[in-house]
């Protein structure tokens, strides 16, 4: 019989890094009876990746309010998930990184008493607050998870640091690799189009592509960010694109700061596939993603980090990635380093990227049947 297996998830990164393998067990029917959950923690930008990835979900629980504190979604998402289990009865429960649906989805799945497989396991910063929640998120939902499927080499050592039994652990690579290098082979030969119209892009000037959206950035992190922007925007070789995040602690300050001043759109979130034709064009990504640092590789664009603290080493390591925090003059220099560096900017665009090859589905797939096969 096929395994009763249900996919739970809420936001754009955990819909981007799901999608792959969920579709990956549906080809195998008569292995994986698959079911998808989505809480609808986001509601658009979730909408977004579900029509890209052409995945229909069994259930959708519409949870997601404007401005939502985390004391909200935490709790209506626990309590909306118990009849979830109740009428689905999986028999194992899939979720992916460390969103309130992340921690609540594994929980809901411990109180019904499936087990867990988590999706991007053993990221660290150790540091609480940064980022926060996601930090803690992810150590309560490692400790939840029975089976869990690390990126990399370095988070598999975090969960067999914390007692995680190796023979739990499985080195899978991030399945955000296997969407990321789709797109981009498609979009390159010719198979997915963006249906986008970017001549409002000027091709003399370099594109600076910005994404931003956490929480302990919110206030004066989001407000040095935005000055440093508007600095690098007085250049005249420069135009910067950012989508921004529909959050209202982001949506404010960036609109107030940086609406209507020359060199920089402000449009609303990109679909995927579009995101992935900007990136294809931009000179240097400016981001506070996790997702977006690990699809950089990819995609050859140096990346400036806002943060202050990585769970990703890895591209740091690599050399592509470069942590510049929020403040105004770090982000400014080291965005001006690159455009006047190309040699540099060139250096840092030409890395293997640490976090996949495109398989990582294929692996969270084997891994799963061995272990339901113990
Ligand atoms: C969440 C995750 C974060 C992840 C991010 C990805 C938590 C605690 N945080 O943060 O880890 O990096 O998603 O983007 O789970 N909104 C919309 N439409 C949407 C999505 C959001 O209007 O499609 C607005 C709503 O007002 C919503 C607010 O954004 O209340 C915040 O959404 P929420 O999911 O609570 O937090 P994020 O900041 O998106
Ligand atoms: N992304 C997108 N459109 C955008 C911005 C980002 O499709 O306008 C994708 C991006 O390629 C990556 C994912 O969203 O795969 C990252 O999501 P986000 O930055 O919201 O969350 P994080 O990864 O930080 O949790």
């Amino acid at each position: 019989m096929p395994i009763r297996t249900l996919f739970l998830f809420g936001t754009r990164p955990e819909a981007i890094k799901l999608c792959p393998v969920l579709r990956h067990l549906k080809s195998t029917p008569d292995l994986f009876d698959v079911k998808v959950c989505v809480t609808a923690q986001h509601r658009q930008m979730l909408d977004q990746v579900l029509a890209a990835f052409h995945v229909t979900p069994d259930v959708d629980l519409d949870l997601m309010l404007p401005g939502q504190s985390l004391f909200q979604s935490s709790s209506r998402i626990l309590a909306a998930l118990e009849p979830v289990f109740a009428n689905l009865k999986p028999e194992l429960a899939i979720v992916q990184g460390d969103t309130t649906t992340t921690l609540c989805g594994a929980l809901a799945a411990f109180y019904a008493r499936v087990p867990i497989g988590h999706v991007e396991a053993g990221l660290r910063t150790w540091d609480m607050a940064q980022p926060f929640p996601e930090e803690m998120n992810r150590v309560l939902t490692g400790r939840l998870a029975d089976i869990h499927f690390a990126a990399t080499p370095w988070a598999a050592a975090n969960l067999h640091r914390e007692g995680v039994p190796p023979e739990r652990t499985h080195v899978t690579g991030n399945s955000g690799i296997d969407a990321v290098l789709y797109v981009r082979d498609g979009l390159a030969n010719g198979t997915l189009s963006s249906g986008v119209d970017w001549s409002f892009l000027n091709p003399a000037k370099r594109l600076i592509l910005v994404t931003a959206h956490r929480r302990e950035s919110f206030g004066a992190g989001f407000e040095r960010i935005c000055l440093a922007l508007n600095r690098l925007a007085s250049r005249d070789d420069v135009e910067i694109v950012y989508p921004v995040h529909p959050n209202p602690n982001v949506q404010d300050p960036v609109n107030r700061l940086l609406a209507n001043r020359p060199n920089i759109h402000l449009i609303p979130p990109l679909d995927y596939i579009p995101f992935v034709d900007l990136r294809r064009r931009a000179y240097l990504l400016i981001t506070d993603s996790g997702g977006v640092q690990e699809e950089g590789p990819s995609l050859g664009k140096p990346i400036l980090v806002l943060r202050e603290k990585t769970e990703r080493p890895e591209a740091v390591e690599a050399g592509t990635v470069k942590l510049v925090g929020t403040d105004e003059n770090r982000i400014v220099s080291e965005a001006e380093i690159l455009l006047d560096d190309p040699d540099l900017h060139a250096r840092m665009g030409r890395v293997h990227n640490p976090y996949g090859d495109g398989h990582a589905s294929t692996r969270i797939s084997a891994a799963i049947r061995s272990f339901l096969r113990k």
